[in-house]
């Protein structure tokens, strides 16, 4: 689904990631785990197509083609969905509003007739009631004055309205309550079909519980400097990344 071949990436000459190689296969679901500043977020902001990164050296196989010179919506069309650790406000424009025209360029990209107002209304409420929100947020702008955890929950309904292959999502766990977790750990589980994928990146294991890696990775100074499987969250937890001498 997505191959990351010895992926290198700076910013203002300073080098972030420094040969990152990870291969997601279909049905598969990753948690990337590391220290602050290792380079998690990066990848994330690389993998959407965020113009301010370098990228120097490698390559981002998505379905077989090289993303990294795409433009963020080709990369959307295609079906790659991030979520961001911190996701942006969008004053003046509604949550319906943006939902509703995110789909219909794709939908128009793929070759499908695009959703009338009525229609994309109840595939929207639809998935509203999945991740339990109030119907008050289908007409607010989109994270405008939106509590953290609220935002949080309505990245994964974005997820979930336009049913991604392979979604990439950024400490979506961070300040959420216990029941929000579980919520949005729901509406993660409801995307999962066989042919999809999933990278999670978190610090806590908690989320872990609740969506099942195969695969934990550790990225260490923008490497992955180790990989394990589901066990690997929980010894990491208890133990910190100085027990496996990982850091310089
Ligand atoms: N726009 C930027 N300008 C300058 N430095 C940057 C920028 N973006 C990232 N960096 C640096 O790159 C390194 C990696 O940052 P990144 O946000 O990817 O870390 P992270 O692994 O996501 O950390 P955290 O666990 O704290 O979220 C950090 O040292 C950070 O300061
Ligand atoms: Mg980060």
């Amino acid at each position: 689904m997505i191959e990351i071949k010895n992926l290198t990436v700076s910013k203002d000459k300073k080098p972030i990631l420094k040969g990152l190689n990870l291969h997601i296969r279909p049905g598969e679901i990753h948690a990337i785990m590391g220290p602050n500043g290792a380079g998690k977020s990066t990848l994330a902001k690389v993998l959407a197509g965020d113009p301010s990164y370098d990228v120097d050296g490698g390559e981002v196989l998505f379905k077989g083609q090289n993303i990294v010179e795409m433009e963020p919506e080709e990369r959307a069309h295609l079906g790659l969905f991030m979520s961001f650790q911190y996701p942006v406000e969008i004053p003046g424009i509604s949550n319906f509003q943006f939902l509703h025209t995110s789909l219909n360029a794709r939908r128009k990209a793929q070759g499908n007739q695009p959703l009338t107002e009525e229609e994309f209304s109840h595939l929207l409420e639809e998935k509203m009631e999945l991740m339990e929100m109030k119907k008050e947020f289908k007409e607010r702008n989109v994270n405008e004055g939106f509590s953290g955890g609220e935002k949080k929950r309505n990245e994964i309904l974005q997820m979930a309205v336009l049913g991604p292959c392979f979604a990439l999502l950024d400490e979506t766990d961070s300040g959420l309550d216990i029941d929000a977790m579980r919520i949005v750990a729901k509406g993660v589980n409801s995307l999962l079909q066989e042919d999809k994928a999933l990278l999670l990146i978190t610090h806590y294991q908690r989320l872990l519980e609740y969506i099942r890696p195969h695969f934990v990775h550790v990225v260490i100074d923008g490497k992955i400097a180790l990989s394990g499987g589901a066990e690997l969250a929980l010894h990491l937890e208890e133990h910190g990344y100085d027990s496996y001498s990982l850091r310089k």
